[in-house]
């Protein structure tokens, strides 16, 4: 058993963000995106893992992700030229995958229910396909499903305007090598991209064995920013551990659960957790309040900041106001007059300088 896990694509949704890097290494939780996935796939027991990337990021994900030795993997890179789409992706990754069934894992993605049973039963069956759904309140903007009460899947459509269901296919698929002939026999989109959705069609077509599993717990694509938030404040509430490997002056209260890296200073500081702060951190005369992260060399001095995502190097200064609800890209530097404007809610890109005077 292989997997590629994808991590091409542009990122458009998560702009200005994505504009300086590949938005599959855009932290949750201080940790890449991408990472969780190489994770689950190593957890279950999978080590030939092929990554997807393309021209653009590919070198950067290659730089922080490395050849798979922090997770016990080996990793491949596999060079997609174009976004041709998801099948155009499994098609380049051919040479690396040979016959091998494989686990196809959307960089994207977050989920909370382990792959090891879904694998089992891909396996146990002898499934050409294995989809993974979860319902949802907004179909359209997914693939959608339709399915027979044994699970098995009788038809799959990419983003319908009327969706025959709730159930969205997950990023996450199990395929035999069947699907290679299968994505051979199928034409582009409408949006002029070969999407998996219309090869594990053609498997269906073709009688062949394709059955779908409900994962029940949460699925975030992180696609966008408010679903980054989302993701943020999930696996801080479910993974985060209490743990200082800073300095924490006298005069600072830390509650709940809060993860301070080395070399991070805390000075006259309220924290509440969930909070990870990540290494190299400057905070003083601060309020950080839950379900924040602060990425590595992040620096803090007289703000306020609450459920948000701060990336490396970020530097806020004097924002009494409270800020909430966002998301400062890498390099950014906010500081603000004392004249204090009533409320502030922002997506600042990489190296962006905000000056509220
Ligand atoms: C892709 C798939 C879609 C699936 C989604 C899950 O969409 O084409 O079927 O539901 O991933 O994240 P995209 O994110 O490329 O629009």
């Amino acid at each position: 058993m292989k997997a590629i896990v994808l991590s091409g694509g542009k990122g458009t949704r998560l702009r200005p963000i994505t504009h300086t890097g590949a938005k599959q290494l855009v932290p949750v939780a201080n940790k890449p995106i991408l990472w969780y996935g190489i994770e689950a796939i190593a957890q279950a027991g999978i080590t030939d893992i092929g990554i997807v990337i393309s021209p653009e990021t590919g070198e950067e994900v290659k730089a922080k992700t490395g050849n798979g030795d922090r997770f016990g993997v080996n990793i491949t890179y596999i060079l997609q030229e174009q976004p041709a789409g998801l099948a155009h992706a499994v098609k380049v990754a051919q040479p690396f995958l040979g016959d091998s069934p494989f686990v196809m894992y959307l960089g994207d993605n977050l989920v909370q229910s382990e792959l090891g049973l879904f694998l089992e039963q891909f396996q146990a069956k002898g499934l050409d396909a294995l989809t993974l759904l979860c319902s949802v309140p907004n179909p359209s903007a997914f693939g959608v499903a339709t399915i027979d009460d044994a699970g098995r899947v009788l038809q799959l459509v990419e983003k319908p305007k009327v969706p025959p269901s709730n159930l969205a296919l997950v990023g996450i698929y199990f395929f035999s090598n069947r699907i290679h002939h299968s994505i051979a026999s199928i034409q582009p989109s409408a949006r002029g991209e070969l999407e998996i959705t219309d090869a594990i069609q053609h498997l269906i077509d073709e009688q062949k064995l394709v059955e779908a599993s409900q994962i029940h717990g949460w699925w975030l694509d992180t696609g966008k920013k408010d679903d980054l938030l989302e993701a943020n404040c999930i696996i801080l509430d479910t993974c985060l551990a209490a743990e200082n490997l800073g300095e924490v002056d006298d005069r600072s209260r830390i509650s709940g659960r809060v993860q301070i890296g080395a070399g991070s200073r805390v000075v006259n500081c309220t924290i509440r957790g969930p909070v990870t702060i990540g290494r190299d951190c400057h905070l003083e005369n601060c309020f950080i309040g839950p379900y924040s992260s602060i990425a590595d060399q992040a620096v803090l001095v007289d703000a306020d900041l609450e459920h948000s995502v701060l990336l490396q190097g970020a530097k806020v200064v004097g924002i009494h106001q409270r800020i909430v609800d966002s998301v400062i890209g890498q390099r950014a530097h906010l500081s603000m007059a004392p004249q204090r404007p009533k409320a502030l809610r922002f997506m600042i890109g990489d190296d962006c300088h905000i000056e509220l005077t």
